[in-house]
């Protein structure tokens, strides 16, 4: 099992180069599906997560090859509909391969998800909006079995809860449904509208008609298209604070930041100096952080991906601060392992009391799952000593070459087996 040493404290300076979004490139890689022509991808990032929807999609019949750092995917010959529990065990987002393969060929047989570190990631809301679609499906053994003996119809549906992947995997299923499909209640994320940019390049006919509710018209085919997947903001996010919290003092490249302005106008308020010029983002970290409370929302609020980082954040406040999570119910997994470091946060079901004066001692920590171990990362790189965070393979999932953006940002940060 692979470690990360990390030798603090110090300051990071310098530029760092933000990779393709993770949570974009998932639903396009499942739209691919769709379509029997060639599809291109540019700037999918390099992780784990991204080789593992690849692994499902070849699984299911796709050819994939890389040229450089284009993705080739062809489908002509992909005829598969069963995508098997070992693949989506590690990885919730395999669901969002129902709606393609129902589109395509009115059967498919997907593993349920499963749970994992921070929630039960229950579907039921994919479910019964796809059964409005005119889907029938059935839960037998871990899988559900899902047939659209007439093809799929479009119909009207209102999201009971604001979801992501299910609002993924309707407009992919509605794209090449007959009739017209009126999404509402939609989530409204920056990769939501990438995977609605992708699909409009390929021919289908999808638009926004209120801010949270879409107008899809089924077409009969996906055309050959190259796309560029979009910056990850999330990782420009967990980047942002890295700056503030370790005085530093970054440029984060290839990003577009009005996408980020609610992270932007928080870390301002916390005392963090922000300048912006075109795709770059220039931040430099001042010593007084003030304490803010934050409550983590759907897309344009403060994204629960970066709920962890910002606790790090302000554990280095001058008093203290509230914290919640109102999106999953169990993504503090992080708190313990700060305790070990000297933090001082208590939680009560949903909410974080996130004492402030904090300063992180050095230690061996557990990582438990993606957001939870770059916070024990953020942490460790602002304290004297050697920290080292074990189980990394979940950093591994979301962040492309983490430790070498570090480095040459002046983190003293390496891989040991
Ligand atoms: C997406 O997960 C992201 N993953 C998550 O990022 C992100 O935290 C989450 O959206 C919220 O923004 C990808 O895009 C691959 P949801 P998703 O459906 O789609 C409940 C990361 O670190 N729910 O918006 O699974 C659910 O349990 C990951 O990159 C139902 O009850 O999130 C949660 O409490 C972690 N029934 C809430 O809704 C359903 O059918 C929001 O989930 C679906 C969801």
């Amino acid at each position: 099992m692979q470690k990360l040493e990390v030798l603090g404290a110090n300051k990071l300076k310098g530029q760092i180069k933000i990779s393709g979004s993770k949570n974009a490139s998932l639903p396009i890689l499942a739209a691919t599906l769709l379509s029997s022509k060639k599809i291109y991808l540019n700037n999918l990032p390099k992780v784990k997560d991204i080789e593992t929807m690849i692994n499902l999609i070849q699984s299911l019949g796709s050819k994939v090859k890389f040229d450089n750092e284009k993705l080739i995917i062809d489908n002509s010959k992909q005829q598969k509909k069963i995508a098997s529990y070992n693949l989506m065990k590690t990885m919730r987002a395999g669901i969002l391969v129902l709606g393609p393969l129902l589109a395509k060929f009115g059967s498919a047989k997907v593993s349920l998800p499963g749970g994992c570190a921070i929630g039960t990631r229950p579907v039921d809301i994919h479910l019964k909006a796809l059964s409005k679609l005119g889907v029938k499906y059935k839960i037998i053994e871990g899988y559900v079995h899902a047939t659209a003996p007439k093809g799929l119809k479009g119909s009207k549906i209102r999201f009971p809860k604001i979801s992501v992947g299910a609002t993924e995997n309707l407009i992919i299923a509605a794209s090449l449904a007959k009739g017209t499909t009126i999404l509402s209640n939609c989530a409204i994320e920056p990769e939501i509208k990438d995977l609605i940019n992708f699909l409009n390049k390929a021919g289908c006919k999808i638009k926004w008609i209120t801010k949270r509710s879409i107008k899809i018209q089924g077409v009969s085919k996906i055309n050959e298209t190259n796309y560029k997947i979009m910056f990850d903001r999330i990782e420009a996010g967990t980047y942002l604070v890295a700056a503030a919290v370790t005085e530093g003092n970054l440029t984060i490249k290839n990003v577009v930041p009005s996408i980020i302005q609610t992270e932007i106008d928080i870390l301002k308020k916390i005392g963090a100096k922000i300048s912006i010029k075109k795709g770059d983002i220039h931040i430099i970290g001042n010593k007084k952080i003030n304490n803010i409370n934050i409550k983590t929302a759907p897309y344009p609020g403060f994204p629960t991906d970066l709920q962890a980082q910002i606790m790090v954040l302000l554990c280095k406040a001058n008093k203290k601060s509230l914290i919640k999570e109102d999106i999953f119910e169990n993504r503090f997994m992080h708190v313990a392992e700060l305790n070990r470091m000297g933090a001082n946060i208590s939680t009560n079901g949903n909410k974080a009391i996130v004492e402030g004066n904090i300063n992180f001692a050095a230690a061996e920590l557990m990582a438990t799952d993606l957001r939870a171990s770059v916070s024990l990362i953020l942490a460790a790189l602002t304290a004297k000593g050697k920290s080292v965070i074990n189980r990394i393979y979940h950093l591994d999932r979301g962040y492309e070459s983490l430790e070498k953006k570090l480095k040459k940002v002046g983190a003293k940060i390496r891989r040991v087996n």
